[in-house]
């Protein structure tokens, strides 16, 4: 099997320079042990006088990695418009941020079509493709009206919202639609499949059963895939990052404090104002933790060309100073506020050293901060997780202190219990959710996937093909009946014959008749 991962963006999985979102950072190890090759954006664009998809390939590990420059003239429109300003807050239920025009969509399906063109280039007969997230919803579609017919997977690391809110995104209706171009779609948790197959069944009105969908493209198979990380290699970085310069030196700085540390990028999902303002009241309502608990949140500039992006950088800064100016002493600062980022090592030290991990999301798909923070725990004196119910990582990580992050004062009272939490109660919580972290690895959710994208198709499955077909073939035949007998000279007219069509089981060809029996059909 050679098996070709496709996202938009990628790393080269240099140890010392940051990543970008928990996506590149968990398909990084795999890419490098699995040989597989991982194709996704440069950073870079081209104008179009390009014949062929221009890509700049290098090895990464056992596999290799295809850098893509795509087209100059829409990237915008894909990127920053319609992936990050219609999809990205609708999969986040929050529609009132969806600002998008016509030329968005029209870019996204353009930049689609040129990844499956692009992709062409790395196609064997035994090759397996995996395509990731939001960005490409209708990569499936494309490849497929490329001849594409090897097995085509999808993961989608963002939540999936409820069907009304998906129903605010321009175009939703056709992109599902696209989606089930794809054999396999994975979800993060239930909910999203849950209210994946509800859109498909009520607004769609396609059928659901077992998991099978039957659609236009054939069958598709939609299932719960959790995101993990790989445990021991973090855990073994963050024991070796304790001795890393900038970790010795966040621990000298804190000369005995308690530390609590959020890792974000800055992105109105992660509820970061909420947060800050969870500590505000923890401060005010707890005297005694003044100047003995601190909050160290790094908050890495993200898509900052889209308005919400930037309104949020200045609210947060704005609040954050505020914050400090209210509670800050001449010799102490209550939030170190940074906004930039750090390499997976330091992270992995920052954590350790932090007696209390926030990870507290409004909605998010897995968030593996949370999954990062436990695995960089010293066994002996782990520290404590408090954990948003609206992350993906709640499902599994339900011994972590979770909150509603709408709830400031809950969360403020929270982080005042993960602060004075006894040696006991920590460890019992921590080594439950290290069970976890180990039974759903990274390398198990990319093995699992993969797997179940090459299952031939289930009995169950074939099943469901033949009776769909069964049943509209006796439709067809029923309503051939029907016109013959009323209409026996239809048949020599060729405009007015009827064709078998997939969905609608039976289409008339051309030019619709203005009268007769027959024109509910079409
Ligand atoms: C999330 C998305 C990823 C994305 C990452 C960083 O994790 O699910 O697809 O790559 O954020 O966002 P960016 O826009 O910087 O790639």
């Amino acid at each position: 099997m050679s098996l070709v991962v496709v996202s938009n963006r990628i790393t080269r999985g240099n140890a010392n320079e940051p990543i970008t979102g928990g996506l590149a950072a968990a398909l990084l190890p795999i890419v490098e042990k699995s040989g597989a090759i991982w194709v996704g954006s440069s950073g870079r664009v081209r104008d179009g006088v390009q014949k062929e998809p221009f890509a700049e390939v290098e090895a990464l590990g056992a596999g290799a990695l295809a850098m893509l420059d795509l087209p100059a003239a829409h990237y915008g429109g894909y990127y920053e418009g319609f992936a990050n300003s219609a999809l990205w807050p609708a999969l986040h239920s929050r529609a009132d941020l969806i600002r998008v025009s016509q030329g968005d969509y029209h870019s996204y399906r353009e930049v689609n079509a040129f990844m499956a063109r692009a992709l062409l280039r790395f196609r064997k007969p035994e090759t397996t493709f995996w395509i990731q997230d939001y960005h490409f919803l209708a990569l499936g579609a494309e490849l497929r009206d490329l001849g594409v017919h090897q097995p085509v997977g999808f993961f989608l690391h963002t939540p999936w919202a409820p069907r009304d809110v998906i129903e605010g995104v321009p175009h939703h209706r056709e992109l599902v639609e696209a989606m089930l171009a794809y054999d396999l779609i994975g979800f993060q948790t239930e909910s999203d499949c849950e209210n994946f197959a509800n859109y498909l069944s009520s607004t769609l009105d396609l059928m659901v059963e077992d998991g099978v969908v039957m659609s236009q493209h054939g069958t598709t198979r939609i299932a719960v895939f959790p995101i993990g990380i790989d445990v021991e290699k973090f855990a073994r970085q963050a024991t070796r990052a304790v001795s890393h310069p900038d970790v010795s030196r966040l621990r000298r700085s804190l000369n005995g404090e308690k530390l609590a540390i959020g890792v974000d990028r800055l992105d109105y999902s992660k509820g970061l104002v909420n947060r800050v303002k969870a500590f505000d009241r923890m401060w005010a309502t707890h005297p005694s933790l003044v100047r003995s608990v601190s909050l160290l949140q790094i908050a890495t500039p993200s898509r900052g060309a889209i308005e919400a992006y930037g309104n949020l950088q200045s609210e947060l800064a704005k609040l954050v100073s505020d914050v400090n100016g209210l509670h800050g002493e001449v010799d102490w600062t209550p939030i170190r506020y940074l906004n930039k980022g750090f390499s997976q090592t330091v992270l992995a030290g920052f954590y350790r050293t932090a007696q209390v991990g926030v990870v507290t999301p409004l909605h998010d798909g897995m968030n593996l901060v949370a999954k990062e923070y436990v695995a960089a725990q010293n066994p002996d004196d782990p520290g404590v997780l408090v954990l948003s119910k609206f992350a993906g990582a709640a499902d599994e990580l339900d011994t972590a202190l979770l909150v509603n992050p709408h709830d400031i004062d809950c969360m403020a009272r929270t982080i005042a219990t993960a602060v004075s939490m006894p040696l006991l109660e920590r460890r019992m919580r921590w080594e439950a959710m290290m069970l976890k972290l180990k039974r759903g690895s990274i390398q198990q959710w990319f093995s699992s996937f993969v797997e179940a994208l090459q299952q031939p198709r289930t009995e169950r499955e074939v099943r469901h093909l033949i009776e769909g077909d069964a049943a509209r073939l006796a439709g067809i035949v029923e309503r051939c009946h029907a016109f013959a007998l009323t209409d026996e000279n239809a048949w020599s007219d060729p405009d007015r014959r009827f064709v078998a069509d997939d969905d609608a089981g039976m289409r008339r060809r051309t030019r619709p008749r203005t009268v007769g029996p027959y024109d509910g059909v079409a």
